[in-house]
């Protein structure tokens, strides 16, 4: 997903075309994100099972004099750049108790998605009119790269949400080393990773009663017929989530629910379905503390500090360049 900026990306249709005709079929789940997924998952944030949000505000709220401390410690200058801002309901904890404490910072989201930034910088200028502020539409790498060059700024790299989870254990080491490759001694790093914890916890937060992660799922197949112009019925496919303890990973699956041939215009092929045969959708991988010390390790980090939730279910851990 991340590759090098030398490699050509893939298209949607090409990993579509990719994903559908492997042995078992998958889908990426970083193309859950248009406009009704990134909505849904708006929704999803709000489910009583879904306490990954809840459990990461409450580290923001509570501990942000301490974040502003392992941060500003040496009250220097800073580039505070947020990886898939989204709309930055978190950040703004800390943007906001930043500002008050005169902290000297510019803040620097970067999205692939110009409508997330869009509203963001919207959202910011109004509730932060003094803040400084410089948006990023793209690949994370190439961004910072450029970033590197046009600011001698300390950078304080945040990547929350554990977003992370959704990258296979050894795309995450890959991703934390490219990110090591563009930063400095003294920048930091700042990752949200939702912690193991009772089983079914965590399968409840993939699979909630109302459905919405249902839909979310769903809504991928929807994105294929419109923008590829294919015929998937979403009735036929239900959403089915596993929680595998030794992995420690939750795993998200579309199950045909019959024998179906689906055709996609653009790629110009069919793609056969037998009855209850899964798509592979979305890994959402949780750590253990030694797996994150591992990680931080095998990437050329320390760990400064981890900040946890008053239930132990979510870990924002403050990393630094070795
Ligand atoms: C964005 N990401 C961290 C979410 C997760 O928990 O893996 C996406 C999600 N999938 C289903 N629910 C939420």
């Amino acid at each position: 997903m991340h590759s090098s900026s030398k490699i050509k990306q893939n298209t949607f249709a090409d990993d579509v075309m990719r994903g559908l005709s492997a042995t078992p079929k998958f889908l990426s789940s970083k193309y859950f994100y248009d406009n009704e997924g990134s909505r849904l998952f708006q929704e999803i944030m709000k489910l009583p099972e879904y306490y990954l949000t809840r459990a990461e505000f409450e580290v923001f709220s509570r501990q942000t004099d301490e974040i502003f401390s392992a941060f500003n410690a040496d009250n220097s200058p800073f580039d505070l750049i947020e990886l898939g801002a989204g709309d930055g309901t978190k950040t703004s904890f800390l943007v906001s108790y930043f500002l008050k404490q005169n902290a000297d910072f510019t803040y620097v989201p970067i999205d692939i998605s110009a409508e997330a930034l869009n509203t963001l910088t919207a959202k910011f200028e109004k509730e932060f009119p003094q803040l400084l502020m410089q948006t990023e539409k793209g690949d994370y790498f190439k961004t910072l790269e450029t970033l590197s060059t046009k600011s001698s700024k300390r950078k304080i790299i945040l990547f929350l949400g554990s977003n992370i989870g959704n990258f296979r254990q050894k795309q995450a080491q890959e991703f934390f080393r490219e990110l090591r490759a563009v930063m400095n001694k003294d920048d930091l790093l700042f990752i949200g990773f939702d912690l193991q914890k009772d089983p079914q916890t965590i399968l409840d937060a993939y699979s909630d009663k109302q459905g919405v992660t249902a839909a979310f799922n769903i809504n991928l197949l929807k994105r294929i017929n419109r923008e590829l112009g294919a015929n998937f019925d979403p009735k036929e496919f239900s959403h089915y989530a596993i929680y595998h303890p030794i992995e420690g990973a939750a795993r998200s699956f579309l199950i045909s629910q019959k024998k179906q041939t689906v055709f996609i215009k653009s790629l110009n092929k069919n793609f056969d379905f037998e009855a209850w045969e899964p798509i592979f959708m979305e890994i959402s991988q949780k750590y253990s503390l030694k797996m994150i010390a591992e990680l931080a390790k095998e990437s050329g980090f320390q760990i400064e500090k981890n900040f946890f939730d008053s239930k132990n279910y979510y870990t924002d851990s403050l990393w630094k360049p070795v």
